[in-house]
């Protein structure tokens, strides 16, 4: 363990900044083995007098500090490792900073850091401190201007936030370049790249009538896979400006993709900067799922320029501030632009698997967290997923209309300012009239609400009653929960399709003949519902409209009746999803299979029906092992090796049961060249669906028809799949398959990946031993964040039945991972180690994860990162 343990930081000890600083000027001159940054700031006191001015500043060299113009001696100021101090300065002055830094030694990916051939840089949340010191914090807002120099010929793109106001060669095979970005921003907004960069260029007229330059910058090898991300780029353009009436605001916006980096994109200011994988497009190096995701991360880091940028937060307890609310936003531009159904249903999926799981886990925190050690931990599926979840049940609560009303009030109160989540709520308060004090405990109050339901139907008086009740496990920190104010969108169904109902409750409101919105707001409420014509099964949560665990005791009947009856088709896919989960149960419990016959009855029917495809393909797929070990969690506990099995079987009767058209769909032509479009992308998820049921019961037919996909398929998507079938039929077809792609595909970074992946994911044959091999592969890097979650993470996070094998091996290859990535880069290495931390939900496993943990624990000199995962993750 480290000497001194790490502290936390706390909401409630929030102040603010003692100093503000009107402008900035930084300067870079860039060199291969050393940068230097002079920072000259113009600080104004804004508290009391005589409090010393203390800037953030971490692994820096400091050269000079001069106060207006004068030169501190040593004996004025105080250095530690985090920190400079100066003891007594001006209410007005000019503070001017030499540092030298190390670009080319950092591997954290945080601060300036060197990614293959370029310079770029990553300042959320606080990577600015190690670049200069500076008061590191969002609700420092300042003007920069930044001049860049560097070898010509090396790096002739500098880039900068902004405007590039002066560009001038030097005379010694050096240039410089001058931005100056107009908008006050915080330090974690800023960015610098240089390179030898090709870029591709479109423009956009704002709706207003202003030119916009877009650029996509990248290495020169990647030219041709810009345009998808600018197609998607002018779209989010317009949508943002048609959706939520905000415009653009400068005359350039530039996009960088870099290989080296530690999440998907980030937002700043009017240079975002990408993970290569999260902006490069191709038809042979992304399938259908990675151009959405292009899609989607070019929208979410463009929506960021008003939910972020111009309005900003005013500390990191705030993040889902941005990013809840960005994260709806782009889902929604998802919705609109695929299909809204299938977007919906892969949002709830990866809520409740994975979002679910962390509520419940050891770093369970609040939507607005109370307290960190290190901030970059609180970058979670609660904050952004769950965090969306709450902003889009106010948009529940307010309908389309009073929520634009309420953002564009928002925007308008607070643009160029940092401000709280309650700031965000208040807007949507002044709008509606509604009050949300209780509805803010969903900030506040960490874990996933419970919610059961029972109902009685009186037939003589066509009177349906239903009971909800709401509970919230306790969760660290907090051990008693107040009820949350949870909208609940229902219906009934009746044996023949919706009932129509009169609701009596006044607190609720009928939104049409067959609709509702409830108000759960206490503990326990009987709603009651009249001329109801049959005794209904309530339809629940429609469009999962908050994000709970739903308990209601449905009969095998009740889930037919949803699957074939209900109007919403959110919950005819959940009820499906349900009845498969009561299948697997069986198989593991051994019981009479009447959940099994039902759920292929009900899909044979599905199968039958024109219904919509991609519908139909997200149908086709059980739910994941990982989704039903968090299921299992809530009671039991968690067998991975008992849930892949039973879940298999449960694959193998409906694959024997429904061969002939599985047979037909895996067989199925796709007319036309590749397109990353609606129905072809649910085309060719069926017919892949459909060979991964085929090789089940006949391995030798999957593995001809996926060898000769791999041969004639003119996309990534096909030839992935056909990949898998043959990975899982496994023999030496196989290998010959997985050899000649990796061949052909070797000057390919973003298909190599996925050609680990799906490797490393695998459930068959021995994952350990293939995973061991890759991580000598000549083409893994060890210090590149893609190529270890290709392996390492898709193996620990993605492939449980292998990664809990019994000899506990996967955890010991998980933990020296981790534990030699702790310091080269702790942001990565404390991602990386989610599965561990769940042990609690594996009961016979968790001994052997436990000594894992405590092996990184009892490690010396462990990052923050890691040690806030591990030591909460062991906590009682
Ligand atoms: N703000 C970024 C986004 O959500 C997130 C991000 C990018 C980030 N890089 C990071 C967060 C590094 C922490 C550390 O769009
Ligand atoms: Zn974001």
């Amino acid at each position: 363990m480290r000497d001194a343990q790490p502290q936390a930081i706390r909401l409630a000890d929030y102040q603010p900044s003692a100093f503000s600083i009107s402008s900035v000027t930084l300067d870079f001159d860039l060199y291969d083995d050393r940068t230097f940054v002079k920072s000259t700031l113009n600080l104004t006191r804004e508290g009391v007098k005589d409090v010393p001015l203390v800037l953030d500043g971490q692994e820096l060299k400091l050269l000079s500090v001069s106060v207006d113009g004068r030169e501190l001696n040593s004996d004025e100021y105080l250095l530690d490792t985090d920190s400079l101090t100066i003891g007594s300065v001006p209410d007005h002055f000019e503070l001017q900073i030499l540092t030298e830094i190390h670009p080319e030694t950092n591997t954290s990916l945080e601060g300036l850091y060197r990614s293959r051939t370029m310079f770029c840089t990553q300042c959320e949340a606080e990577g600015f401190r190690k670049i200069t010191y500076y008061l590191d914090r969002p609700d420092v807002m300042s003007v920069f201007t930044v001049s860049i120099t560097a070898d010509s010929e090396r790096y002739p793109v500098l880039l900068s936030n902004g405007n590039r106001i002066e560009a001038a060669p030097l005379d010694n095979g050096r240039h410089r370049v001058v931005w100056h970005d107009p908008h006050k921003k915080p330090a974690y907004l800023f960015a610098l790249v240089a390179g030898d960069l090709a870029h591709i260029e479109d423009r956009f007229t704002t709706a207003s009538g202003d030119a916009v330059t877009l650029r996509i910058f990248v290495e020169p090898k990647d030219l041709n896979k810009c345009d998808f991300a600018m197609d998607a780029l002018k779209r989010s353009m317009r949508w943002d400006e048609e959706v939520y009436g905000r415009e653009y605001d400068l005359e350039l916006f530039n996009i960088v993709a870099v290989d080296d980096f530690n999440m998907g994109a980030m937002e700043n200011k009017s240079l975002n900067i990408f993970n290569t994988s999260a902006v490069l497009a191709s038809p042979d190096v992304t399938t259908d799922q990675g151009y959405q995701r292009v899609e989607a991360i070019v929208a979410h880091e463009y929506f960021h320029n008003w939910s972020g940028n111009r309005v900003t937060c005013r500390d990191w307890f705030q993040l889902s501030l941005k990013e809840g609310f960005t994260v709806f936003r782009d889902s929604q531009f998802s919705s609109d632009m695929g299909s809204a159904a299938v977007k919906r249903i892969e949002d709830v999926t990866l809520l409740r698997t994975a979002q679910f799981a962390e509520d419940a886990g050891p770093m369970s925190h609040p939507v607005r967290p109370d307290s960190y050690i290190e901030i970059s931990n609180f970058y979670t599926l609660t904050v952004y997923e769950k965090g969306a979840e709450v902003v889009r049940m106010l948009h529940t609560l307010l309908g389309p209309e009073l929520f634009r009303k309420g953002s564009d009030l928002y925007f308008d109160r607070h643009d160029g300012q940092a401000v709280t989540c309650d700031d965000f709520v208040a807007a949507m308060e002044a709008v509606s009239g509604i009050d949300l004090t209780q509805f803010k405990r969903w900030y506040s109050q960490s874990g996933t609400p419970v919610v059961r339901a029972t109902g009685s139907y009186d037939a003589e008086k066509k009177r349906y009653s239903l009971t909800l009740s709401q509970s919230c496990p306790p969760t660290p920190g907090q051990s008693v929960k107040q009820p949350f104010d949870i909208p609940v969108l229902m219906g009934l169904v009746g044996s023949r399709g919706n009932l129509s109902f009169a609701l009596v409750d006044t607190a609720s409101e009928q939104r049409s003949d067959t609709e509702a919105l409830l108000r759960l707001t206490q503990a326990e409420q009987t709603f009651e519902f009249d001329d109801v014509e049959e005794q209904p099964v309530p339809a629940l949560f429609r469009g999962f409209s908050a994000p709970v665990r739903i308990q209601a005791d449905w009969s095998i009947d009740d889930l037919q009746r949803l699957i074939t009856c209900e109007e919403d088709g959110f919950l005819r896919w959940d009820a499906l999803q349900t009845l498969a989960l009561l299948a697997v149960d069986e198989a593991i419990s051994g019981r009479e299979e009447a959940a099994l016959s039902a759920l292929i009855a009900s899909i044979q029917a599905m199968l039958e029906q024109d219904g919509d495809r991609a519908v139909l393909a997200m149908s086709l797929i059980l739910p994941s092992e990982n989704y039903i070990a968090e299921v299992h969690s809530q009671s039991h506990g968690a067998d991975p090796i008992a849930i892949h099995t039973a879940r298999e079987s449960v694959k193998a009767s409906l694959a024997t049961a429904l061969i002939d058209r599985f047979e037909v769909l895996a067989n199925s032509a796709i007319e036309g060249a590749y397109a990353p479009e609606g129905a072809a992308i649910a085309e060719r998820a069926l017919r892949l669906t459909a060979l991964d049921y085929l090789r089940l019961v006949q391995p030798e037919k999957a593995a001809d028809i996926a060898v000769s996909l791999l041969e004639k398929s003119d996309n990534l998507t096909d030839r992935l799949g056909a990949l898998r079938t043959l990975g899982a039929v496994g023999g030496k077809r196989a290998e010959v398959a997985f050899d000649a792609f990796y061949r052909r595909f070797a000057d390919e970074p973003l298909v190599v990946n996925q050609w680990f992946q799906i490797q490393a994911m695998n459930p068959y044959g021995d994952a350990l031993a293939r995973v061991t091999r890759l991580l000598a592969h000549p083409a893994y890097d060890n210090l590149n964040p893609n190529k270890i979650r290709s392996v390492v993470g898709a193996f620990c996070s993605a492939n449980p039945v292998q990664f809990h094998a019994a000899s506990g091996q996967g955890y010991a290859l998980l933990a020296d991972v981790v534990i030699d990535l702790n310091k080269k880069n702790p942001q990565i290495a404390a991602r990386l180690l989610a599965p561990l931390t769940k042990w609690r939900n594996y009961p016979k496993y968790a001994q052997r994860m436990k000594v894992e943990l405590e092996r990184i624990a009892a490690q010396e000199n462990l990052s923050k990162d890691v040690f806030e995962v591990v030591s909460k993750s062991l906590a009682s």
